[in-house]
């Protein structure tokens, strides 16, 4: 067995109809692939229709099932009914949604307009909370149950300098997903979210280290495990907490990041710079024979 393989057994979501927001590209897409190998059937969602449909296109060919693309801007609440409608007309009763449809670019805050701040509020948090109330209520009044799953990152509770209004976005959805997860768990509906630290990604990658940024500040460098996440990692996480296999899981948000955030939080994580030698040395001048 390898980290970066399919990790739940062959059928693990026969029958699930699944919503992915942002399902046309990045990690959207790779969940939502291996969702697809493992039984389910998936609705794609967001504003550039073209893209879902080459995406559901290719997603099919290679692994059969049925994948529905539609379009939507999350930020636009008749868009996200019409959306949903269109959903269950097509699948049926959808039973997850996968809140990942994400904004961000990286710039100094004070030279955000109002509109820059709020479009990432707006696609992140409000987005994310109409998408959420749609099908809440609906499973409700339908005595429905349902899972959701939101992505957030490790910055929605330290907080980041460079990208604040998704740093402030992502710690609502943060909240939201622990708070419903209390609320809605009477009516059948659990709620959890994935905090990813670096996946390389050509939409986040592309925005959040432009140009030679990639190479000024390589992300596996800040990861101690060495390395950045594979798609299949963060896709077998996913498939588990979207599965019936963690019934129990409810709240929980799960950091998969290589130990990247600690490592910045931690006091003296820095002394990893100190050589041996220098070791032994202080070793040496606290009385300790060589
Ligand atoms: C500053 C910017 C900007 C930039 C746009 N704006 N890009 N301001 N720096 N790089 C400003 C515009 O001038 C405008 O303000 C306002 O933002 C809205 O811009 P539009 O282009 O009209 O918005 P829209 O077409 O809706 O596009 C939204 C977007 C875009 C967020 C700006 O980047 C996008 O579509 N992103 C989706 C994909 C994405 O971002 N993926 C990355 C997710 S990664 P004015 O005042 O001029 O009208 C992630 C976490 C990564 O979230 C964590 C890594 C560890
Ligand atoms: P991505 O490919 O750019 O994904 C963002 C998706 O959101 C796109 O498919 C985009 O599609 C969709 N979207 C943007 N605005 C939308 C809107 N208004 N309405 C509907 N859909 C919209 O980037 P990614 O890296 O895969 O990011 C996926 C998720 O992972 C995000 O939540 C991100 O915050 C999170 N994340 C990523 C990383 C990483 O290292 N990659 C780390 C931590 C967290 P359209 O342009 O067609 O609308």
């Amino acid at each position: 067995m390898k980290f970066n393989e399919g990790m739940l057994r062959e059928g693990a979501l026969k029958d699930k109809n699944i919503l992915v927001t942002g399902g046309g590209t990045g990690l959207g897409r790779s969940m939502g692939e291996y969702f697809l190998q493992l039984g389910a059937n998936l609705v794609i969602t967001s504003r550039k229709i073209d893209v879902l449909q080459e995406t559901a296109k290719e997603m099919m060919e290679k692994n059969g099932g049925k994948v529905i693309p539609v379009a939507c801007d999350v930020r636009d609440i008749d868009q996200v009914e019409a959306m949903w409608e269109k959903a269950k007309s097509e699948l049926g009763q959808i039973h997850v949604v996968l809140n990942n449809a994400a904004g961000n670019f990286i710039s100094p805050t004070e030279r955000l307009s109002t509109n820059a701040f709020n479009t990432v509020l707006d696609i992140v948090l409000k987005g994310t909370s109409q998408v959420t109330l749609t099908a809440g209520k609906d499973w409700i009044a339908h005595k429905q149950a349902g899972t959701f799953l939101n992505i957030v990152t490790t910055y929605a509770w330290t907080g980041s300098g460079y990208v604040v209004p998704s740093a402030a976005a992502k710690a609502g959805v943060l909240a939201l997903t622990r708070s419903l997860a209390v609320e809605w768990a009477k009516y059948g509906i659990r709620s959890n979210a994935i905090a990813p630290g670096p996946f390389p990604t050509e939409g986040a990658w592309s925005r959040l280290l432009p140009g030679d940024l990639l190479k000024k500040f390589d992300p596996a460098k800040k990861v101690p495990v060495g390395r950045v996440g594979e798609h299949q990692e963060l896709a077998n996480i996913a498939a588990y907490l979207v599965s019936d296999f963690s019934a129990y899981v409810n709240g929980e948000v799960i950091t998969i990041d290589g130990g990247e955030w600690l490592k910045g939080a931690g006091e003296f994580n820095n002394l990893d710079q100190i050589p041996q030698e220098m070791w032994d040395m202080m070793e040496v001048s606290r009385g300790k024979k060589p």
